[in-house]
């Protein structure tokens, strides 16, 4: 009887602490990302605000939206590109307050394309976001960001 009672206690038990376990494993790797407040706000806001063009994995298309996944963090190594970021209309006029679109663009760049984030990379702070989104991009970006793209070449990354 004792042992049933501590068998039942186990099966329920374990799986309550491997799932909080597995909460706060999750909640200390997103809570390590630099630039980044609030993880979850990020995903979220991902989910609302960017997915339905760059795609729930950032893997774009190949006409119109831009895969993120694997490469956008490059931009971040060419001259004119870490202000590319904050001026794309996608990210310039999205509704979403100054500093949750900080914690966004900053989670975005770590979460789909860490490998070419910079090591000296400086998070975008609120205040260099508002003053970027400021002066969104309007038709000369498409110019503007194949010339970046050019330059990918000389950064010597891949
Ligand atoms: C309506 C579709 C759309 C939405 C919504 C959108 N984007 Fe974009 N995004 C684009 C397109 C298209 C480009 C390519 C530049 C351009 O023409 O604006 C782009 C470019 C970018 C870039 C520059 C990288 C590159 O390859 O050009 C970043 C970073 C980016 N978007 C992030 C975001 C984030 C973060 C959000 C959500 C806040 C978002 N975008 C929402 C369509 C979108």
């Amino acid at each position: 009887m004792k042992r049933r009672r501590l068998a039942a206690a186990l099966a329920i038990g374990l799986p309550i602490g491997l799932v909080l376990a597995a909460g706060a494993a999750v909640r200390a790797s997103e809570a390590a990302i630099p630039g980044v407040r609030d993880a979850r706000q990020a995903r979220t806001d991902y989910q609302l605000k960017c997915q339905g063009c760059h795609r729930p994995d950032a893997s774009g298309d190949n006409h119109s939206n831009p895969p993120m996944r694997g490469v956008v963090a490059r931009f971040l190594s060419v001259p004119g590109g870490r202000a590319f970021i904050g001026r794309v209309p996608g990210v310039a006029t999205v509704d979403l307050p100054d500093d949750r679109l900080a914690n966004l663009v900053n989670w975005t760049l770590y979460r789909f394309d860490a490998a070419h984030v910079p090591a000296d990379f400086k998070p975008y702070t609120a205040a260099e976001i508002g003053r970027l989104r400021r002066n969104p991009l309007r038709l000369e970006r498409a110019a503007m960001r194949a010339r970046l793209v050019a330059d990918f070449a000389k950064t010597g990354s891949n």
